[in-house]
């Protein structure tokens, strides 16, 4: 099968090919509305047999070119299982065989994956985060429960992640596996990827009361499908108040969103560290402003792997 794969670069005119690949994510999938942006950050690749176009691949080189990050993979369901990711991926490392600096390939699963195992043998798990999806409704939605501390939490520069990246102490307590993973995306906490991921997120930070360390951070993300908002927020950190407080911050922006926008029903997407036990706490935050915890969520863990290939 995978013999008569032609893999080559994707284009904004494959966009109804690749949609047709199929309806990923319960409805939740980002690639319909991102399609764009994903060509233009991402060396996006489609697999065709026959004409009819089977695959789509997204990676990016990041750490300073050390990493290749293998970002999207889909495969139409009826051609699964007969090795079309495995010879994309071999194209993918095969495009970055005169750059000397690549040594790693990466990539982020959730435990539902059914390739899990076969992962595992060939790649080490770096690190594991939880995800709790939240689902409201605009009309239940009521953010006006709590009295926000605008002030603390603050949106960071580049500058600012450039401080907190030269700050071992920091990078120790905040980022387990030495890898920040806003959204989906694992990388190391090397300047040279600060505008790659300023390029795509918002990064939100709380200093200890000295004034030069960092607390928290968190990163959001958001886009809109169809008449539904999808927030994505990243929690890096273990300090239960001064979480509840980057809490607080996002529903207030939240409310932003929702005023601006013609959104009927919000979705969030929180991810934090296995580590972090006290959740109750700013889970019922969002649950008194009208949310409710989707407790059918299977995918609920991001398994970030990695290998050598050099
Ligand atoms: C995951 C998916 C893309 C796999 O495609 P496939 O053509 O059926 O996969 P293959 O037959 O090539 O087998 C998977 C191979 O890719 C590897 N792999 C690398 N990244 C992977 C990933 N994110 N998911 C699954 N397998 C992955 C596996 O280890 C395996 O390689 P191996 O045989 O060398 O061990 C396909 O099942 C799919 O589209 N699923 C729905 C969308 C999805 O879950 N995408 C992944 C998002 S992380």
């Amino acid at each position: 099968m995978a013999d008569s794969l032609v893999i080559r670069s994707a284009t904004l005119d494959d966009y109804q090919g690749v949609m047709d690949i199929g309806k990923l994510y319960d409805g939740l999938d980002y690639l319909p509305v991102q399609y764009e942006k994903y060509l233009k950050r991402f060396n996006c690749y489609v697999g065709e047999i026959d004409g009819e176009i089977v695959a789509f691949h997204a990676d990016r080189l990041v750490d300073a070119g050390v990493t290749i990050v293998n970002a999207a993979a889909r495969v139409k369901e009826s051609f699964q299982g007969r090795g079309i990711l495995a010879a994309i991926l071999k194209h993918v490392r095969d495009s970055y065989v005169n750059q000397k600096t690549v040594k790693y390939e990466t990539m982020t699963v959730n435990n539902v994956n059914v390739h899990g195992e076969r992962i595992k043998r060939k790649f080490t798990l770096l690190l594991e985060r939880i995800l709790v999806e939240l689902i409201g409704d605009v009309g239940d939605f009521n953010p006006n429960k709590f009295e926000s501390d605008q002030t603390a939490v603050q949106e960071l520069t580049s500058e600012d992640l450039k401080k907190i990246f030269q700050s071992k102490d920091t990078c120790s307590r905040l980022f387990p596996g030495e890898r920040i993973v806003p959204n989906w995306y694992p990388y190391r906490l090397l300047p040279e990827n600060i505008p790659l991921m300023m390029d795509w997120f918002k990064f939100w930070g709380t200093k200890i009361s000295d004034q030069s360390t960092y607390k928290t951070l968190t990163v959001t993300e958001h886009f809109h499908l169809g008449e539904m908002l999808i927030f994505k927020l990243c929690i890096y950190g273990n300090d239960v108040v001064d979480i509840q407080q980057h809490c607080l911050k996002h529903i207030q922006n939240l409310n932003l969103l929702v005023k601006m926008g013609t959104c009927t029903s919000i979705i969030v997407h929180i991810t934090y560290s296995l580590d972090f036990q006290d959740t109750a706490t700013f889970l019922s935050m969002f649950e008194k402003c009208g949310f409710k915890i989707n407790d059918d969520l299977h995918h609920n863990r991001m398994l970030v792997y990695e290998r050598e290939i050099k």
